[in-house]
């Protein structure tokens, strides 16, 4: 079956191609290369790579054709880049993804899932997080997500396809490279490989999910398979760590002892977050193998050869 990765380039994409492949199915990628990299997808030659952006309906309709399942991760990520270009965030996230969906319905593909993002939660009521939890999100980009998120399920019981929207928590792993934007653990990755001091937001017992992007490409795949499941499923570990025992498990990782400097909490981060994730376990058998330690280890080894 062929299969549609929209930002297959990116760090989760190339991973979900990777899995996708491995499974025996046939890939078409569309990505615009804005944060994506080429070299992720270096060593799939069978990949039909489409180079187009997501906001073009000729290009995503191109990319579309042929197509039995869509997983739609091509986006403007992360909450900075959302409030330095609340406009490009919405054109990109919210339009580009009705295209997809346009291009997805004219095209009768079976099943569409979508990256979604535990940022449409905002400000945490319960732990752990359940869907039913209020979505109150507080950037552009949440909400940008969130309406992603809805287009999708409204899309899929308006025309009739499957339609699953996947809301991870903090994904972590290979091919996730440092940028201005970027996550904690590239961040503090780069500190400790370079043998500079750790930069903590806060006194670092604020709590994370951190999840590994091979158990978060496995639940596209398996939410994708999955027949006649549809709707909004969290991803995460179900575990969660203080940003404190993050940095040690980092640095024993790295066999590194970086100095750490606490600075003041970054306004709008959460203090804790925790996915429950047994709705998605229940639809699609979804259970994260890869436990933080060995993660750590596997990312930090990749971490060295890219920076050095
Ligand atoms: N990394 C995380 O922790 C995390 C958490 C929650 C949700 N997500 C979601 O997962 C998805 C993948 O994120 P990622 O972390 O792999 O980021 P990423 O930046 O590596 O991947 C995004 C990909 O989309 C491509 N892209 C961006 N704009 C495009 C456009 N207009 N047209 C075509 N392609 C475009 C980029 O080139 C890139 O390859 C996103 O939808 C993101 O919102 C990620």
């Amino acid at each position: 079956m062929r299969m549609l990765v929209t930002g297959g380039a990116g760090f989760i994409g190339s991973n979900l191609v990777r899995i996708i492949l491995e499974a025996g199915h046939a890939v078409t990628v569309l990505d615009d290369l804005a944060s994506g990299f080429r070299e992720n997808l270096d060593a799939f030659p069978s990949v039909r790579f489409v180079v187009g952006d997501v906001r073009d309906p000729e290009a995503v309709a191109g990319a579309v054709a042929g197509a039995e399942v869509v997983f739609h991760l091509a986006a403007s990520v992360g909450n900075k880049r959302s409030i330095e270009n609340p406009v490009c965030d919405s054109e990109i996230n919210v339009i580009g993804t009705l295209r997809v969906l346009e291009a997805a319905r004219r095209a009768g593909v079976r099943k569409v899932v979508y990256s979604s993002s535990a940022g449409i939660f905002g400000e945490l009521v319960t732990l752990p997080i359940r869907e039913d939890h209020p979505v109150e999100p507080d950037s552009p980009y949440g909400a940008s997500k969130l309406a992603g998120e809805k287009l999708c399920l409204a899309y899929g019981r308006l025309y009739g396809f499957e339609a699953v929207a996947l809301r991870y928590f903090n994904v972590y792993g290979v091919n996730q490279r440092f940028d201005a934007y970027g996550n904690v653990i590239p961040i503090f990755a780069r500190q400790m490989l370079r043998g500079e001091p750790v930069t903590v937001f806060g006194d670092g017992e604020q709590t994370r999910d951190f999840v590994n992007v091979k158990d978060v490409a496995k639940a596209n795949l398996a939410a994708a398979l999955a027949r006649g499941v549809s709707g909004a499923f969290n991803i995460g570990s179900g575990t969660r760590v203080t940003i404190n025992r993050l940095v040690a498990l980092m640095a024993r990782a790295a066999a590194a002892a970086p100095a750490v400097e606490y600075g003041p909490p970054r306004p709008g981060d959460v203090r804790d977050s925790l996915a429950d994730i047994s709705a998605a376990g229940a639809a699609f058998g979804f259970r994260p193998a890869v436990g933080l330690e060995d993660g750590l280890a596997e990312y930090m080894a990749w971490s060295r050869k890219e920076i050095t």
